[in-house]
């Protein structure tokens, strides 16, 4: 009888351990699949985007606006995902993207300044169309800084956007026929993934503007700019 007893008691003992066993397992598991899409290695895997849905071309170009007044709300990852597809991301599988490109060159990069967006820290952001991910530049929110140094310190509308999209252009891409100035090419293509973009927001029911007036320097600097790389299209997007 005390034999059984014991033998109870070492049963149990060794089902705790066992159950202490899982329950570390699955927490080293639970840590190592969020590191696939930590902010830890700098890469962040976006959620795949919507090819299908939203609304029609025609009500997006009917419907789409200015819009210089966010409410202060917090945008989505999904959100910020489907709308860096819009504008860069890869659509076949030979590495055609949303936007037409000169050649297929494709001079074009785009940034997200993340200040609030449910799913991702604050900060500084590329995006890779290939992975369709994003890689940390740095963290913090830089957006207020940004906009007050544009308008030497009056406020600027674009203050409190929670995220804004920053398309660049890459001369060297397409400048590389001898004897022809090609850079033509790049502004007509950030227009192009700025439109994209913007039809985007519209779908997605929220609030964006393209503008051009902005702190050069300053956003050299937060995106970390080589030279022959320029900002080109500065797009704050908010729920309206
Ligand atoms: C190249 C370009 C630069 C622009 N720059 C700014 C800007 O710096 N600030 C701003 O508030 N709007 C800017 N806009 C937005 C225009 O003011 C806006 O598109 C225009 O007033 C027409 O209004 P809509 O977009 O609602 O149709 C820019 C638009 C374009 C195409």
């Amino acid at each position: 009888m005390t034999d059984i007893i014991q033998t109870g008691g070492k049963m149990k003992k060794i089902g705790f351990i066992a159950f202490v066993g899982l329950v570390v397992l699955a927490m080293a598991a639970l840590a190592l699949s969020d590191s696939s899409n930590s902010e830890g290695s700098g890469v962040v895997k976006l959620p795949s985007p919507r090819t299908d849905g939203g609304i029609s071309v025609e009500k997006a170009l009917s419907e789409r606006r200015s819009i210089r007044s966010f409410k202060n709300e917090s945008l989505t990852i999904d959100e910020v995902s489907q709308l860096l597809w819009a504008a860069q991301g890869v659509t076949d599988d030979k590495g055609h993207r949303t936007s037409p490109s000169a050649m297929a060159s494709y001079p074009l990069e785009v940034y997200l300044l993340a200040g609030n967006v449910t799913g991702l820290s604050a900060g500084a952001y590329h995006y890779s169309p290939q992975g369709h991910n994003l890689t940390a530049i740095s963290l913090g929110n830089k957006i207020g800084e940004l906009f007050n140094s544009s308008t030497g310190g009056r406020k600027d509308w674009r203050v409190g956007s929670p995220a804004v999209f920053i398309v660049t252009g890459v001369f060297d891409r397409v400048n590389k026929i001898p004897g022809q100035d090609l850079s033509r090419f790049v502004y007509v293509e950030a227009g192009t993934a700025s439109e994209n973009l913007l039809l985007e927001v519209v779908s997605l029911g929220l609030g964006a503007t393209y503008t051009a007036g902005f702190d050069e320097n300053k956003t050299r600097e937060y995106l970390e700019l080589a030279d022959g790389e320029d900002p080109i299209a500065v797009i704050p997007v908010g729920r309206k």
